[in-house]
């Protein structure tokens, strides 16, 4: 066979084996919609069924004018939607206003003396902190005021590194508070993958925190953050001041000292500037308010830049008009700030809206599994929001919410598909069947939900997310970019046909790779200025019913989704070839009962390398090293050779079906060797 034909043809397999395994991952076929209970049907902010009408295509762009008018401006934007420059979008043009004026100051006449942060540390002994909204304010200049003594400014770069205490929000906030755009990483990712995130931002300023507990473990977080000062400077790139927060006001608790003339105590630049008010500063509406990084399927984290304008309308439109998130509401969203579930519905969106938001240190299962429930009765959460992976452990450890005095009125689910079975429990035992399970479809570059249906008038659907969001216009393209028609029961693509406000502005540093990331395949002429023409490619497989209703199936590309948390591929493959001996790697998502899927790594070792456990085990150890715990392989499998193709690609749907005990491995003739499948098999489940 020619060799384009060949390849060719190998693509049609790849891509139709992903479409089906993402099917078999979630197969549940039950089309049972249920409505909302009544009590919601009356307190939410839409009644109205016809609502969504405001938002049809007619009424694009200007229907986002809702969302933007939550918000309080500086100066009005001129230009609601610029399509000059496709598909570099641009949101309220002419506009200037300030996301940290919004998401505290404005408050203040009505909510000052209300609670804005409620902190609920890991050990239950230790008192919570409440921040009302004038704490929140006095707090957020008095470090405004830091940043700025320190010299940075508008436009400037900081990379946070922390974990889920009071003073991230804080930080954040006072970084928009001077237009300084933040970049906070995971504080469960490893210090490596900090100082790659460092590096790509070139921030100068690095603001961690001494330590914090996580499972009944103090974690010396400081540790981590001079490995990624370390490792960047190794890379060229000088961090030239850290800024320390301390988990506990009177002590200072990491083996990692401060470091004269670097390392700064947050705790005595704050003396210094105690009581200070600093102006906000009233930023264009597309200067970007922070960078999220996210795996893409390059080795490389993408640096997805979020604006002001857009971006915050778009978070404060879907906290009011889906999430139904009231000032009066007690908001939990269980997800880490260091995610953009975090930056959007509980920082960004809940605190432009005047929202209580409980925000917790820990994991829901330590010290037992009935820790949500509790924490609910105690602080009267009204609004519960967390992944499945959450739910499915909860569930299988026994927790009991019937124990408990609480009344949701509103589940969120969002991260990974969900499962009927968990879908129920959520309903019923979590939510009491007096709470609606809002199902959200989205990502870190789109800033908001993309699928969701409205709670207070659209009926829930088990385990699909609803249709698009307000103004979001989905449809789901075949491989060759045909529409395929809702109730056709058939999977393929889910794009979105035009632009909204929460869109990301851009890749840091890499505009090229939005471009080719999310619209080449589909767009439909590349002179053209129409949006029409230029559809945003998710990257999921879905099917869409005749009602509209969207079921996500998971990942098209390479990325894996381990607990609702994104991980490359390539990240992953990159740091098991950093071990001696690895002479090739491939990651595979394994299904699994709680996190959904796990990675599965196999390798091959060069010349002279025999396999052993050891091997196998610095394998593990370095892709936790470089990336952190969640990427942390299930199995490492050392294999004679990989499944490769003639020209040389390794087919890891084979390997995923190995690893998932699947033997429908489709078409292997394109193999150089095909025996080598059944060797691995042997090497996976053992013989026979
Ligand atoms: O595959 C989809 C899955 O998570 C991916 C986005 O991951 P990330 O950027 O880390 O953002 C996670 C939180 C928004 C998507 O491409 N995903 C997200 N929400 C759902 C989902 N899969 C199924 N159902 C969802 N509700």
């Amino acid at each position: 066979m020619a060799g384009g034909k060949a390849k060719e043809i190998e693509k049609e397999i790849e891509k139709e084996a992903r479409i089906s395994e993402a099917e078999v991952a979630v197969h549940w076929g039950e089309e049972e919609y249920i409505e909302p209970p009544e009590e919601i049907k009356r307190q939410a902010y839409v009644t109205d069924p016809t609502f969504r009408e405001k938002f049809k295509e007619e009424n694009f762009p200007e229907c986002f004018h809702i969302y933007a008018d939550l918000l309080d401006w500086d100066r009005y934007w001129h230009t609601t939607l610029d399509t000059s420059n496709p598909p570099f979008w641009k949101w309220f043009v002419g506009g200037k206003l300030n996301a940290c004026y919004n998401c505290v100051d404005r408050h203040l006449k009505k909510y000052g003396n209300k609670a804005a942060i409620i902190w609920v540390p890991e050990p239950e002994d230790e008192p919570k902190r409440v921040l009302t909204y004038y704490d929140l304010y006095y707090q957020v200049n008095v470090v405004a005021s830091v940043l700025q003594s320190l010299g940075l400014k508008a436009g400037d770069t900081v990379t946070l590194y922390m974990p889920m205490v009071p003073e991230l929000p804080i930080t954040m906030l006072a970084c928009a508070r001077l237009g300084i755009i933040h970049s906070q990483v995971f504080s469960g990712f490893s210090g490596p993958a900090c100082a790659e995130r460092i590096i790509d931002a070139e921030s100068k300023v690095l603001i961690t925190i001494d330590g914090y507990w996580r499972n009944g473990k103090w974690i010396d977080h400081k540790k981590n953050a001079d490995i990624a000062v370390n490792v960047a400077a190794e890379r060229g790139h000088k961090v030239e001041k850290v800024l320390i927060w301390q988990r506990y006001r009177d002590r200072y608790n990491s083996e990692s000292k401060p470091i004269e003339g670097r390392d700064f105590l947050m705790k005595d630049l704050l003396k210094e500037h105690r009581g200070k008010k600093v102006p906000y500063v009233p930023m264009p509406a597309e200067a970007p308010l922070f960078i999220m990084y996210t795996s893409g399927s390059t080795g490389k984290p993408k640096g997805c830049v979020h604006s002001i304008g857009g971006y915050l309308a778009y978070v404060a439109g879907t906290c009011k008009y889906i999430h139904d998130i009231h000032p009066e509401d007690i908001h939990w969203c269980m997800a880490d700030i260091g995610w953009i579930t975090g930056h959007s519905y509980i920082v960004y969106g809940p605190l432009a809206l005047g929202a209580t938001v409980l925000i917790y240190e820990g994991v829901p299962t330590y010290p037992d599994p009935d820790r949500p429930w509790r924490i609910a009765e105690r602080y009267g959460v009204t609004i519960l929001h967390t992944a499945p992976t959450a739910i499915r452990l909860l569930k299988k450890l026994g927790s009991d919410p019937s124990k408990y005095d609480y009344k949701f009125r509103i589940l969120v689910t969002v991260g990974e598909p969900i499962e009927p079975e968990v879908w129920r429990w959520y309903y019923t035992a979590v939510g009491k069947k007096q709470a609606v399970v809002l199902d959200t479809w989205w990502q870190t570059e789109t800033g908001g939900w993309l699928c969701a249906h409205l709670p207070g008038v659209e009926p829930m659907k088990l385990g699909s997310t609803g249709p698009g969001a307000l103004g979001i216009y989905p449809v789901i393209y075949d491989e060759n970019g045909n529409e395929i028609p809702p109730g056709s029961g058939k999977a393929g693509y889910i794009c979105i046909k035009n632009p909204w406000p929460g869109r990301m502005l851009t890749i840091w540093k890499n505009p090229e790779r939005m471009i080719k990331g999310y619209y080449e395949k589909f767009c439909k002429n590349k002179e053209s200025k129409d949006w029409r023409d230029w559809p945003y490619i998710a990257g999921d497989a879905a099917t869409c019913d005749k009602r509209g209703y969207f079921r996500i199936l998971g990942r098209m590309d390479d990325i894996i989704n381990v607990a609702g948390h994104r991980l490359g591929t390539k990240e992953i493959e990159s740091a098991a070839l950093t071990v001696e001996g690895v002479a090739e790697a491939a990651v595979v998502p394994k299904i699994d009962e709680l996190k959904g899927h796990v990675p599965d790594l196999y390798i091959s070792l060069k010349d002279g390398y025999e396999p052993s456990p050891e091997i196998a085990e610095k394998v593990k150890m370095a892709v936790r090293n470089i990336i952190g715990p969640i990427a942390t392989p299930a199995h490492v499998y050392i294999v004679p050779d990989m499944p490769k193709t003639r020209s040389g690609k390794i087919m890891r749907r084979v390997l995923a079906c190995i690893s998932n005990g699947r033997k429908d491995f489709g078409d292997l003739t394109t193999l150089i060797d095909p025996s080598i499948v059944e060797k691995i098999w042997e090497i996976v489940h053992g013989e026979g």
